[in-house]
């Protein structure tokens, strides 16, 4: 069993603690939702076997749980060495939080003279780690993995599944 078909019947909670949060205010739906995410590792540990089989590079996302009145979705990404994601802001609130391995992240501020995104600080998030973003060109960054074993996140972004491929990430020239 991997976590993406045990999730959905576990996460009651989880999800219920974050249709909560739809419709508060940016500030206190952000914090609510770093909450939830600290939670996640704890109630939901990764097992050996819990990962879905996957191609030798990039990274691979899988949908965990949608919301059925499509407030949220809740996403899995695996990162294999080397993966990285491209740089984007994002077009909805959402928030990670690492589950296994070490997630690598550039953050970028946006240029207005050159139009373009240029790098101001890199991170490299744990285990337990969790970041919250809202939308808006002030939260820019890339994500993946620079180390040899395979990182795992738990991602929610504030779509429906139907919208998570294309109004999530607005992906940015860098
Ligand atoms: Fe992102």
């Amino acid at each position: 069993m991997t976590i993406i078909e045990t999730f959905p019947t576990q996460c009651s909670d989880f999800a219920g603690k974050i249709r909560s949060l739809v419709g508060l205010p940016t500030d206190r739906l952000l914090s609510g939702l770093s909450a939830a995410l600290g939670s996640v590792r704890d109630k939901y540990p990764l097992m050996d076997d819990d990962l879905p089989d996957g191609a030798a590079g990039g990274y691979s996302r899988h949908l965990l749980h949608s919301d059925d009145d499509g407030l949220f979705s809740v996403m899995l990404l695996v990162w294999r060495p080397g993966g990285f994601s491209p740089v984007h802001s994002h077009w909805t609130w959402c928030g990670y939080v690492v589950l296994d391995g070490t997630l690598h992240e550039d953050r970028l501020h946006w240029d207005v003279a050159s139009k373009q995104a240029v790098v101001r600080d890199r991170i490299d998030r744990m285990p337990g780690d969790v970041v919250v973003s809202s939308p808006g060109l002030h939260d820019i960054h890339r994500l993946g993995n620079a180390r040899q074993d395979i990182a795992v996140s738990l991602h929610v972004y504030g779509v429906s599944r139907d919208a998570t491929m294309t109004h999530v990430n607005r992906v940015l020239p860098s």
